[in-house]
């Protein structure tokens, strides 16, 4: 999910994987509890086997030391030795302590999801229930900030004023660098320009909510991530009620039907973290 948050942002899909993170963490934490029970079952268990333990090792010392079968001294050692023996039961139960410790990471996790110091997207209140298409980069400013302090930001675009109709079909073309990816980025919102502004239908994308940006703009990008979920699963993070036929007639289209139906599970099969089950087309 770290890896792929980008998509996820893009995709508009971020409800779906905290749910899913949600219900995984649920499930730790009932694990983590069996096992703090059954830890806890067997500390008692082992304090009172050494209690026993103990009492029986004095009783023979004692019994020992009043037919003066051995002196006082080797009494002593016996008595340093019984230490010895409780040990071993007692760590048992210590062991069983180390393990539950592991439930202490999805602790860490959610401070992770939770944590306040990390930028939050900021999205404005305004719907646009019928979006016709129209983008306007006007007087567009953009710099990504400097990875490293003292670093100077790279200015990308600069300017930039640019009208795309409803149902354009353009293309920016230029060199490797030129700032190609990052105008589209700033369509998505996934930056926003340092000055000038983005307009949908003629409103600037920083008064409209996210569900109007993310929902309305679908990218498919040079190297979409594909997350380690189904083939269903992952094509589902768009459209949640995609139904299994429109699935089909849109696998179809992209000539890959077929070959999502050799693969061991079809539609069900898990491709891996990345996509590395497919070729990259
Ligand atoms: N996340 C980023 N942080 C800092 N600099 C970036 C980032 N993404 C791209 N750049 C820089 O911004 C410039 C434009 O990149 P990009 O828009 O990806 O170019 P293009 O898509 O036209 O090849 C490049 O110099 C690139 O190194
Ligand atoms: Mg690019």
């Amino acid at each position: 999910m770290v890896h792929g948050n980008k998509d996820i942002k893009l995709l508009n899909s971020e409800k779906h994987f905290i749910d899913k993170l949600e219900n995984i963490i649920k499930e730790t934490n009932q694990k983590h509890l069996h096992l703090w029970n059954t830890s806890q079952n067997y500390t008692i268990l082992s304090n009172q086997i050494s209690n026993i333990l103990e009492v029986c090792f004095y009783l023979v010392i004692a019994l020992y030391l009043s037919f003066g079968s051995i002196e006082t001294t080797d009494a002593v050692v016996l008595f340093n030795y019984s230490l010895n023996l409780v040990g071993v039961s007692v760590f048992i139960g210590d062991f069983l302590n180390y393990i539950k410790s592991i439930g202490l990471s999805s602790e860490r996790v959610y401070q992770l999801v939770n944590d306040r110091e990390f930028t939050r997207e900021e999205f404005g209140e305004k719907r646009l229930d019928n979006f016709s298409g129209e983008v306007e980069f006007r007087d567009v400013d953009f710099a990504y900030a400097p990875s490293e302090i003292g670093q100077k930001p790279t200015q990308v675009l600069k300017g930039l004023n640019l009208k795309i109709h409803a149902g354009e079909t353009v293309a920016f073309v230029g060199k490797s660098g030129c700032g190609k990816t990052t105008a589209l980025n700033l369509i998505s919102k996934l930056y926003t320009p340092n000055s000038g502004a983005v307009l949908f239908d003629g409103v600037d994308i920083s008064e409209l909510d996210k569900d109007t940006i993310r929902g309305n703009i679908s990218v498919v990008s040079q190297s979409p991530y594909v997350f380690n979920m189904s083939i269903k699963e992952n094509l589902r993070l768009i459209k949640p009620d995609l139904t299994d036929e429109e699935m089909v007639s849109l696998c179809r289209d992209a000539c890959i039907h077929d070959e999502i139906l050799n693969f061991p599970q079809g539609y069900d099969t898990i491709v891996g973290e990345g996509g590395t089950m497919l070729s990259g087309g």
